[in-house]
C-alpha cells in the first residue's frame, strides 16, 4: 500500500494513505494544493465559487471539468439537470432543515436591484406557490414535521401539511411572509388561488406567494460569470472516463481524450452521471423524470399572468406560469430507469473490492439518455398523456389542451432514498469527496449549497444535515425516492415505456 504519492499537481500536501482502510473522519482539515471538481452543475460549480473565495483554498489550484463542447465552452453541459427555462424556488419543504436552507437561499434570489445581482434581468420571479395534494385534509395545528421521522412513510399530503407547518414556523418570524401565505382548505378556495379563472380540482393546499421560480439556464450562465470573475478556476471541457487512483487513493481522473487530471482531492458532482464513474449502488440511482413545452399566444400567456406556480404532490405534476409565449408542464415522479452497461468500469465500492475486480461481472446501472447523445428521444407515452392531464385539470384554457408540445425533454434526477443529498468524504477512498443524489430539489439552494459542501469539505458540514448527507450504509441496491413528493409508479423503464404507443 502505498504510503504516498506524486502527481503533477499535487506538491505539498502530503497525502499520507492509511495502512488500514479507515476512513477520512478526521476532525483536522487542511487545505489540498489541488482540487478537480468534476461536473460544474449546481453542486459543481456552486462550491467551486465558494471555495475560490476562502482563504484557506488560496493557494489551492482549483480545476473544473465537464462534458462541454470545448468549442462553445459551455459551463454546465446542455443536458444537464441545472439547466433549463424553469425551477421552482421555495422554502416550502416538509422538513425544517430544508425549509431553512430554502429560506436563506431565496434572501439571494431576490436580490434584484443592480443587473449584477442573481435576481436580476428575470432570472427570478416570485410568483407564488400552490402547493396541492390529495387525500384527507389535515387538522388544524399541525405541528411540524419532528426532527426524526421515517421518511418512507410520506404521502403526499403528509408532505403538504408538514411544509405548511414548516412555512407557518417560518412566517412567525417573519411578517412579510406572514402576509403572502394562506390556506386553500378546498376546491373552491384553490380555484381562487390558482387565479387563472378556473382549473384546479383536489382536497387540500396551501398558497405561498413569497416562493418563486428560476430562469436555471440564465442563472447558471450568472454563476459561471461569478467562478470566472475570480479568475481561480480553470476550466476544462471533457468527458471523464474513470476515476484515477493509486492504492486507497483517488489521484485524479482519465478524459476521454487520453488526457489524465490529477489532483490532491477529487470532487465527484457528476447528477445522474456519478454512477459511470463510481459505484454509488444503495445510495442513489438515476431516473428521467418527463418535461413538455407549448408554445402559446401573447393573449393565452395574458390569461395566465397572475397563475402561482402549481404543483400537485400527489401527482408529482406541476406547472410553472409561462414567460416568453412558452408553457412549460412537468411531473416530479419516481420516473424511469435506464439500465445501461457503463462503457469503463466504475471504481468500485472500495480499494479492497478493486483488487479482486473481475471483469466480466459488467453490473447495469441507470445512467441518463438525453436529447444530446439521441436527437430523435422523444418522452414515453405514459409520460406525455400525464402532463396532458395536468394541462386539462390546471389550466382553463381548452383551446392548449390537445395542442402538440413544441418541444419534450428527459431531465436525469440523482435519486437517493429519502431525498436526502449525499456530500461527504467517500468511506473508502481516500481524496475522493462527492456531492450527488440531488433528488430533484437542489437547484433552489443554487446560491448557497457550494458554501454549505464547502463547509462539508473543510470537515465542519453544517449540524442540521449532519445525519441526512452522509454516506449511508446502504441496505439494499434498489433505490426507490420515498419522500412524499413523488407522483407516478416506481421501476419503469425507460426502453419498455418508450416501446409502448
Ligand atoms: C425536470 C427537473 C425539474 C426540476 N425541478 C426543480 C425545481 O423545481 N426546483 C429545484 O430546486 N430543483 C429542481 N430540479 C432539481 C435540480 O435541477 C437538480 O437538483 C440540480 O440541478 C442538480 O445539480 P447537479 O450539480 O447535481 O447535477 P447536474 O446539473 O446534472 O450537473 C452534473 C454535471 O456533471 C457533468 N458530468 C457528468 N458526467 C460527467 C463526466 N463523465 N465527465 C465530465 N462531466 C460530467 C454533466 O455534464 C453536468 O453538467 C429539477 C430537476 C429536473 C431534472
Ligand atoms: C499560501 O502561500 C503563501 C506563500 O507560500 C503563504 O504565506 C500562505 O500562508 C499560504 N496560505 C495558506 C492559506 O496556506
Ligand atoms: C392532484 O392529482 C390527483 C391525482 O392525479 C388528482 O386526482 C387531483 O385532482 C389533483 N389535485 C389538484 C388540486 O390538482
Ligand atoms: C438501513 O437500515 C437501518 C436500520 O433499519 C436504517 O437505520 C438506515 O437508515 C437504513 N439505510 C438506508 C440507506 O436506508
Amino acid at each position: 500500500m502505498d504510503s504516498s504519492f506524486s502527481s503533477s499537481l499535487a506538491a505539498t500536501n502530503a497525502t499520507t494513505t492509511n495502512t488500514t482502510s479507515s476512513p477520512p473522519t478526521s476532525s483536522t482539515f487542511s487545505p489540498p494544493s489541488s482540487l478537480l471538481i468534476i461536473g460544474s452543475g449546481v453542486f459543481g460549480l456552486g462550491t467551486a465559487w465558494a471555495l475560490s473565495r476562502r482563504p484557506a483554498f488560496s493557494n489551492c489550484s482549483i480545476t473544473v471539468v465537464d462534458r462541454s463542447d470545448p468549442n462553445t465552452n459551455v459551463f454546465p453541459a446542455s443536458d444537464a439537470a441545472s439547466v433549463d427555462t424553469s425551477r421552482i424556488v421555495r422554502a416550502d419543504y416538509a422538513d425544517p432543515a430544508y425549509a431553512a436552507l430554502g429560506a436563506e437561499a431565496q434572501v439571494l434570489w431576490r436580490q434584484q436591484t443592480s443587473p449584477t445581482d442573481l435576481g436580476a434581468c428575470g432570472r427570478y420571479h416570485e410568483s407564488g406557490l400552490l402547493l396541492v395534494a390529495d387525500g384527507v385534509p389535515p387538522p388544524p395545528n399541525t405541528p411540524p414535521r419532528p426532527a426524526i421521522i421515517d421518511k418512507t412513510k410520506l404521502t403526499g399530503m403528509d408532505y403538504a401539511r408538514y411544509s405548511w407547518a414548516n412555512v407557518l414556523q417560518l412566517a412567525a418570524q417573519n411578517p412579510a411572509l406572514a402576509g403572502q401565505v394562506r390556506e386553500t382548505p378546498d376546491v373552491a378556495a384553490i380555484r381562487a388561488e390558482a387565479r387563472t379563472g378556473g382549473g384546479s380540482s383536489g382536497a387540500w393546499g396551501y398558497i405561498n406567494d413569497g416562493s418563486g421560480w428560476a430562469d436555471a439556464g440564465a442563472s447558471m450562465a450568472w454563476l459561471y460569470q461569478q467562478v470566472k470573475q475570480t479568475g481561480r478556476v480553470t476550466f476544462v471541457a471533457g468527458t471523464v472516463t474513470s476515476l484515477e487512483h493509486k492504492g486507497s487513493a483517488v489521484t485524479g481522473a482519465k478524459l476521454s481524450d487520453g488526457r489524465v487530471l490529477s489532483a490532491d482531492l477529487v470532487m465527484l458532482a457528476a447528477g445522474a452521471w456519478t454512477a459511470s464513474l463510481l459505484d454509488i449502488s444503495g445510495q442513489a440511482v438515476a431516473t428521467g423524470q418527463v418535461l413538455g413545452y407549448l408554445d402559446i399566444t401573447e393573449a393565452e400567456q395574458a390569461q395566465l399572468s397572475n397563475m402561482p406556480t402549481i404543483l400537485n404532490l400527489s401527482s408529482g405534476l406541476f406547472i410553472i406560469p409561462p414567460r416568453n409565449r412558452v408553457l412549460k408542464i412537468a411531473r416530479h415522479a419516481y420516473g424511469y430507469l435506464n439500465p445501461t452497461v457503463p462503457q469503463t468500469e466504475p471504481l468500485p465500492q472500495s480499494p479492497s473490492a478493486a483488487a479482486t475486480f473481475k471483469c466480466d461481472s459488467q453490473q447495469s446501472v441507470s445512467l441518463p439518455l438525453t436529447s444530446a447523445s439521441d436527437p430523435t428521444l422523444s418522452i414515453p407515452a405514459e409520460g406525455a398523456e400525464d402532463l396532458r392531464a395536468a394541462l386539462r385539470e390546471m389550466v382553463p384554457l381548452p383551446a392548449l389542451w390537445d395542442r402538440p408540445f413544441t418541444k419534450t425533454r428527459l431531465c436525469w434526477y440523482s435519486d437517493t432514498p429519502t431525498g436526502d443529498f449525499v456530500v461527504d468524504y467517500h468511506p473508502q477512498w481516500q481524496n475522493l469527496f462527492v456531492a450527488f443524489g440531488d433528488s430533484g430539489h437542489a437547484f433552489k439552494f443554487m446560491p448557497v449549497i457550494g458554501d454549505k459542501t464547502a463547509d462539508c469539505i473543510m470537515k465542519s458540514c453544517p449540524p442540521e444535515f449532519k445525519g441526512k448527507w452522509h454516506w449511508k450504509p446502504a441496505n439494499s441496491s434498489t433505490v426507490v425516492t420515498e419522500d412524499g413528493t413523488r407522483g407516478g409508479k416506481p421501476g419503469l423503464i425507460l426502453a419498455e415505456a418508450l416501446a409502448q404507443r
